[in-house]
């Protein structure tokens, strides 16, 4: 039999550094930020992969510009990914109909995701972006386990009600023993048409939490529609306004995560 590509002693043939974009809660800019990092890693010259594994919620798809898109399979009946703004994109949406990932349960699911994550023939990349299914149960720590993940951010909204996903995100990372590159905090605030700063969400115990923690926060994302327009048009404002504030805030995270786990080794 092969030797399993993922056991925790072998990384992924070709892929240098994988990172984990996670949340314990959904629907807090994962995939937004996750697509935007990602071509802001390509933009400052690294070669850079993103893989959707939100089994549930595929969103790669529609935020990629890549809906309808269909993957081939290569010479070693390993899945092409499909190239989109130079960064190398995989979504199990690629795969199946949108609706028929939800009905997958258990095994089946497991079974699905494991080979999903091995038969991607992902070329040599400096970066592979995971944009993990939001939460941290038994999924998201397989997953966590199957992947050798270099680091994990946790992205969260700035208010108390996040916290306690934020809370578990860390220990889920401690646990399966993958540190913890940082916070990013989206949806911070936004520009009001009269230039004011408006906080969209009160500010709580969050940065005192990760103070005391010691753990980093390595970005705050405002607000601004027009990067939900950009995720639904699937064409990521990093790409389409690379000097817009939240493109600079997210190349600037980009950044951070590139110093705390260099592609060079
Ligand atoms: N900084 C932002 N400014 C404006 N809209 C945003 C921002 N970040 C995310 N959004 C919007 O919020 C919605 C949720 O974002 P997204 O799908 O990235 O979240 P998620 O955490 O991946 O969700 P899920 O848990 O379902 O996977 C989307 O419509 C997205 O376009
Ligand atoms: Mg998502």
């Amino acid at each position: 039999m092969a030797a399993n590509p993922f056991d925790s002693q072998n990384a992924i043939p070709g892929v240098k550094k994988v990172i984990a974009v996670s949340s314990g809660k959904g629907g807090v800019g994962k995939s937004t930020v996750a697509i935007n990092l990602a071509v802001s890693l390509k933009r400052a010259g690294y070669r850079v992969g993103l893989l959707d594994a939100d089994i549930y919620g595929p969103s790669l798809p529609r935020m990629g510009g890549l809906l309808n898109q269909k993957v081939e399979i290569g010479d070693d009946k390993r899945l092409m990914p499909l190239e989109r703004y130079g960064v190398k994109m995989m979504s199990i949406g690629f795969l199946v109909e949108e609706d028929l990932a939800i009905v997958w349960r258990g095994p089946m699911l497991f079974k699905a995701m494991d080979q999903f994550l091995r038969d991607v023939a992902w070329g040599e990349l400096d970066y592979l972006l995971v944009d993990m299914p939001p939460g941290t149960g038994d999924i998201q720590l397989s997953l966590a386990q199957k992947v050798p993940v270099a680091g994990a951010i946790a992205v969260s909204t700035p208010q108390d009600i996040a916290l306690a996903d934020v809370k578990k995100a860390i220990d889920m990372w401690s646990r399966v023993s993958v540190p913890l590159i940082g916070v990013v905090e989206n949806m911070s605030w936004m520009v009001v048409p009269g230039g004011e700063r408006v906080q969209l969400f009160p500010r709580g115990q969050m940065d005192n939490y990760l103070r005391e923690r010691g753990i980093a926060k390595i970005g705050e994302i405002p607000f601004n529609p027009k990067v939900a327009i950009g995720s639904e048009a699937g064409i990521p404002i990093s790409e389409s306004t690379p000097a817009a504030e939240e493109s600079v805030a997210f190349a600037a995270v980009a950044a951070k995560i590139a110093e705390a786990v260099p592609a060079g080794n």
